[in-house]
């Protein structure tokens, strides 16, 4: 049987973490200010942030403890939250090994954005496929919404992969769409959608 999940000990912050979503080996729950080390492991790393818009290089504790406020900030309204920012820890190792986010979530048109990125260390092992099938279950069956947009970097096969295997489409490129801010590339965005009613469950 399952052990049950028990929070880490957390000081200065709410007494435990309020959004929780459960997979076989992940729990998918809030950033708390204890999770400063995994994130600045997890993000300082050229390999991972090449594939993310917005993650400087280097990437210091400062900007992962803004991260994290600002994240905690925008779980303020739990009602009508309109970003889920939430951290991936793997049970076993009681250790943040990713993020992911459901953001620009717009309740009238049902639809929202947001992303997922893994540890190295972590990654190739089958975590960022239950995470992002649990990330959309959530936004299509709890949060109610009927669309998903997403995108990947020119030359990202895993996150391409990833994305294909539950049913996303690619829709278009937006040529030169972002600075890579760990690179300073300019990029293309193959943009991505996945609609509710193709959506692939695994
Ligand atoms: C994208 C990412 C989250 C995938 O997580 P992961 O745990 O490595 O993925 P999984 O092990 O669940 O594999 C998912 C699928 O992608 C495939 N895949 C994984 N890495 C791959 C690679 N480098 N090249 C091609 N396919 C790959 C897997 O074979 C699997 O498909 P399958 O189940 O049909 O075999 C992870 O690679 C990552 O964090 N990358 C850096 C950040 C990033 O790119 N984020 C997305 C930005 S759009």
């Amino acid at each position: 049987m399952e052990r049950p999940y028990v929070p880490r000990e957390i000081k200065d912050e709410p007494p435990e973490t309020r959004m929780i979503l459960a997979t076989n080996r992940l729990i998918i729950r809030d950033w708390t200010l204890t999770d400063i080390d995994d994130l600045v492991e997890g993000l300082n790393d050229m390999e991972v942030a090449k594939w993310l818009a917005f993650v400087p290089h280097p990437y210091t504790r400062a900007d992962a403890e803004n991260w994290i406020r600002y994240c905690i900030k925008s779980a303020d309204d739990e009602k009508e939250r309109a970003a889920y920012h939430l951290a991936i820890e793997l049970k076993s190792a009681r250790k943040v090994i990713g993020g992911l986010s459901i953001d620009k979530i717009n309740r009238q048109q049902g639809t929202a954005g947001g992303g997922i990125w893994l540890n190295k260390r972590y990654q190739g092992l089958g975590y960022g496929s239950e995470a992002f099938g649990k990330r959309i279950e959530f936004a299509f069956t709890t949060l109610g919404l009927r669309r998903l947009d997403n995108g990947y970097f020119e030359g990202n096969e895993a996150s391409f992969k990833l994305q294909e295997k539950f049913g996303y489409k690619v829709e278009g490129i937006r040529r030169k769409a972002f600075v890579c801010m760990a690179t300073g590339e300019i990029m293309d965005e193959h943009i991505t959608g996945l609609l509710k009613e193709e959506w692939i469950k695994i």
